[in-house]
């Protein structure tokens, strides 16, 4: 199959990968060839991990399968994937400008995919296929249907699911879905916590790691995912909910304005080398 894959970033990088692990042809793409070539260095990173442990041959044959250009319809592919920044002008720009009939899918993870469809060709061949970070490791994919997505739509994105190795699951198109409903409610009392001095950032996660059993702690876990993309799915959230349980703290929102976005630029929450 031939996939293109549009955003280069944390996301689209994994993605680009996965589908190349899987022997599918894809154009990755961004709007500058730096960006590009960041990319590739991630997704080479990525694969020289996986051929440590044994799990390919060869870095080169997987990389071989990614090619790069700034131009979107560079490649004529069976799917198309976007994975922009999660603004609205910006995906709007982004899904108005594939010229194909194929299916698009969207790695939003938040923005509804009913109102997003409004900017595509065909609303019936347009789906949410939101990943998880990172894509190659991570094994969910959480399937969104629109109120305009056929059902060969869904049962095809299913299946491609399926054959990349991944678990499927189809939720309703509603603000943050399944996920990011329930974490950003927890990763926003995480902060306010930290706000107020309830216990240190480590004191937080420390908590959270032993006493739930979860893998991250909350801010560590915000710092993974990139802070400016956390107060971007909030601030998504709280406009189309209302509800003040997703309202962005200010802490957050001041760590964005100084441009400390956590792991991807070396400080956040946490420093990192
Ligand atoms: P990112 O900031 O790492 O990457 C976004 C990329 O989009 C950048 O490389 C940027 O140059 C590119 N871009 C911006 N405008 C563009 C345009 N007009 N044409 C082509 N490329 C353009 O963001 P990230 O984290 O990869 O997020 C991307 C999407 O994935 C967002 O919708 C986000 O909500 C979603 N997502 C993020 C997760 C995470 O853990 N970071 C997890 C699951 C979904």
């Amino acid at each position: 199959m031939r996939v293109t894959v549009i955003g280069a970033g944390t996301m689209g990088s994994g993605i680009a990968e996965v589908f190349a692990l899987n022997n599918h042809e894809v154009l990755l793409s961004d709007v500058s060839n730096d960006i590009l070539n960041n990319g590739r260095k991630k997704i080479e990173a990525s694969l020289e991990k996986f051929k440590e442990k044994g799990r390919i041959k060869s870095v080169e044959d997987v990389l071989e399968k990614i090619s790069m250009n700034t131009d979107i319809n560079a490649q004529e592919s069976d799917l198309y994937i976007e994975a922009v920044l999660e603004r609205i002008d910006v995906k709007r720009d982004v899904l108005s400008r594939i010229r194909s009939d194929a299916i698009i899918a969207t790695n939003t993870s938040s923005i509804s995919i009913t109102y997003l469809s409004k900017f595509v060709r065909n609303p019936e061949k347009f789906i949410g296929m939101h990943f998880f970070n990172p894509p190659p490791i991570m094994s969910l994919i959480e399937i969104v249907r629109g109120n305009s997505t056929s059902d060969e739509t869904t049962k095809k994105i299913v299946e491609i699911s399926r054959s990349l190795g991944k678990t499927p699951v189809e939720v309703n198109d509603f603000p943050g879905f399944v996920s990011n409903r329930v974490l950003m409610a927890m990763l926003r009392e995480a902060i306010i916590a930290y706000e107020e001095n309830v216990a240190s950032a480590e004191g937080i996660d420390t908590v959270m790691k032993l006493g739930m059993n979860h893998p991250m702690g909350p801010l560590e876990l915000s710092d993974f995912i990139g802070l400016d993309v956390v107060y971007d799915i909030m601030n998504v959230l709280y406009n189309d909910t209302g509800s003040e349980r997703f309202k962005p703290p200010i802490t957050l929102r001041n760590l964005v304005y100084a441009g400390k976005l956590g792991r991807k630029t070396g400080e956040g929450f946490y420093k990192y080398k």
